[in-house]
């Protein structure tokens, strides 16, 4: 069986890269989970200075995986899976500096777990987008707060309530991120960077991302929390519903009936 997420360490830098290319790095339950620990062991060894979160060759990841929404959808008295929930928690509380590297699609928590880490760089075939309405449901992660907050107002509506798709030079206008790359050579410029900041002082490294997010830190948990709540009850409604079935038809959803 392929492994999902794949972990390794490398002169203190721990990367966790997603690995289901078949299905363009759809996130499942068990992915969360395993992408969780990996966060949670990279912050607990000392030997990790830095995390890089990537996906594959030309792919970030197209979000959460629809079929698992489909399965919450359908069963809503279920349990609420706590895997997301786990993931959520183990970026936010990581100490140490979080760089992505994106190609290809970064659609819905592809987006959004951008915006809790601490730099982004993205080849030129990056494609952002967080479509939560065009699902029936709605902004997730605390990207309620964070997003406005990092791009204004406007456009933040502009990005979710459209949920059209953006090319990497305009995420990097906006400030989603840092740097457009060539695809070619992304990997190996992320891998550089992030070696240049293990070789720095954990201590002062640790701190100063604290300090950066420690005056909103409260905020952002509180936001993932309502967000998660609002997004929990969509889930289950008929819209969402009707967005699931449409995706797994091959069709767009219709929202006139109601
Ligand atoms: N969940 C489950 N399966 C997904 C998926 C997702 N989020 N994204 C892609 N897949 C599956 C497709 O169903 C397809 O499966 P199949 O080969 O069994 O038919 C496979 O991955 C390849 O995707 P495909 O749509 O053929 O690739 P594409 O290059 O034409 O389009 C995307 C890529 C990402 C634009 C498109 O797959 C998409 O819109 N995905 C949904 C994104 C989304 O809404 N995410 C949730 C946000 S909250």
């Amino acid at each position: 069986m392929t492994q999902e997420i794949i972990t390794r360490q490398e002169n203190g830098v721990f990367t966790i890269q997603m690995n289901r290319p078949e299905k363009k790095n759809a996130i499942t339950q068990n992915m969360y989970t395993l992408m969780a620990e990996g966060f949670k062991r990279a912050d607990q060894e000392d030997a990790v200075r830095v995390v890089v979160l990537c996906g594959t060759r030309g792919t970030f990841t197209s979000g959460n995986d629809i079929g698992d929404f489909m399965a919450r959808a359908s069963n809503p008295s279920a349990e609420v899976p706590s895997a997301s929930a786990d993931f959520f928690e183990a970026v936010i509380s990581l100490r140490k500096p979080l760089i992505a590297a994106v190609q290809g699609f970064a659609i819905g928590i592809g987006t959004t777990m951008l915006l809790h880490c601490d730099m982004v760089f993205a080849g030129k075939s990056a494609v952002f987008s967080t479509p939560f309405v065009n699902l029936g449901l709605c902004p997730e992660f605390g990207s309620s707060y964070v997003l406005p907050r990092l791009v204004g107002r406007q456009r933040a509506s502009e990005l979710f309530l459209l949920g059209e798709r953006i090319s990497s030079e305009k995420a990097c206008e906006l400030g989603i991120v840092n740097r457009v790359i060539a695809d070619d050579t992304l990997m190996d410029e992320v891998m550089e960077i992030a070696r240049r900041l293990a070789r720095k002082s954990p201590a002062g490294l640790m701190a100063t991302k604290q300090l950066i997010k420690g005056y909103t830190a409260q905020n952002v948990r509180e936001a993932i929390q309502t967000d998660g709540a609002m997004f929990a009850k969509l889930m289950t409604g008929p819209q969402a519903r009707e967005a699931f079935e449409a995706f797994a038809a091959k069709r767009e959803p219709d929202f006139s009936k109601f």
